[in-house]
């Protein structure tokens, strides 16, 4: 990779990579089109080499394309909507269950990420009192797929209304084994501009500024110079125009 100045990226590598990022998306709607090996290739090499607590790479990808197994998976998925619509307030219910929240059937590639703790053994370098953090490794990896996949063009949903125990029956997960998410990968209808749920109103991004605090959580002195870079117009208007919100 050529190097801009000192260790950065060049900047159209640079621009790539936030591209990446901010115009990832949640995908819940997809076209019939296959994934090509290759690529899905590519995307799985790029979760793997995700970082992980003591390099103990504790993530399993399942691939699923069986549509009588994803039939299972939607029918769970939709006792769980159910239930979980339960717990808003009825408008917000109303908009809730208006809302599509998945692509079970519709992608032509779903995927299962897990998680096994303890991979090499009890004993894990950096795994003392932080007893999840093969999880969080895994979830890093995740990411790492989100925005390899959005590089090749390929959507990606996270459905996590259904249950472990049913992705654990439904796909013989063994029971030492995490079922972390629940993935639909294919190519997008479209990447939309701006979060699915923050274009219907559900919820909107938080300001940066609002996020980062100084020195402890109550911090009152705020570090002028990164405040102001946080809420610089540019900065930020830089990041909108890319991610087009
Ligand atoms: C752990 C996790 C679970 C999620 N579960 C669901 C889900 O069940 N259904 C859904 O439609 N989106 C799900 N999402 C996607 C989020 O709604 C989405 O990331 C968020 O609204 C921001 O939108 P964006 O990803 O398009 O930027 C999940 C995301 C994460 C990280």
């Amino acid at each position: 990779l050529a190097s801009h100045r000192g260790n950065s990226f060049a900047p159209a590598l640079k621009g790539g990579l936030y591209e990446a990022i901010f115009r990832r998306r949640d995908i819940r709607r997809f076209t019939p089109e296959a994934v090509a090996d290759d690529a899905l290739a590519r995307v799985l090499i790029a979760a793997h080499h995700a970082p992980s607590v003591g390099f103990t790479q504790p993530w399993d990808f399942i691939v699923v394309r069986d549509l009588e197994r994803r039939a299972r998976v939607h029918a769970t998925f939709q006792r769980h909507r159910a239930s979980n619509a339960a717990q808003f307030t009825a408008a917000r219910r109303a908009k809730f269950l208006s809302l599509k929240l998945e692509g079970i059937l519709d992608a032509p590639v779903n995927l299962i990420v897990t998680c096994t703790p303890g991979r090499f053994g009890a004993a894990v370098l950096g795994k003392t009192s932080m007893r999840r953090v093969e999880e969080y490794s895994t979830c890093l990896a995740i990411a790492n797929l989100w925005l390899a996949a959005r590089s090749e063009g390929l959507g990606v949903g996270w459905v996590s209304i259904m249950s472990a125990a049913a992705l654990r029956r439904i796909f013989e997960i063994p029971r030492n084994v995490i079922p972390v998410a629940y993935l639909c990968i294919g190519h997008a209808e479209n990447f939309p501009r701006r979060p699915m749920l923050e274009t219907v109103r559900w919820q909107r991004r938080l300001l940066p500024a609002s996020i980062v605090h100084f020195e402890s959580w109550r911090g009152r002195t705020r570090d002028r110079g990164l405040t102001r870079a946080l809420t610089d117009a540019s900065i930020w208007s830089g990041i909108r125009e890319k991610s087009g919100s």
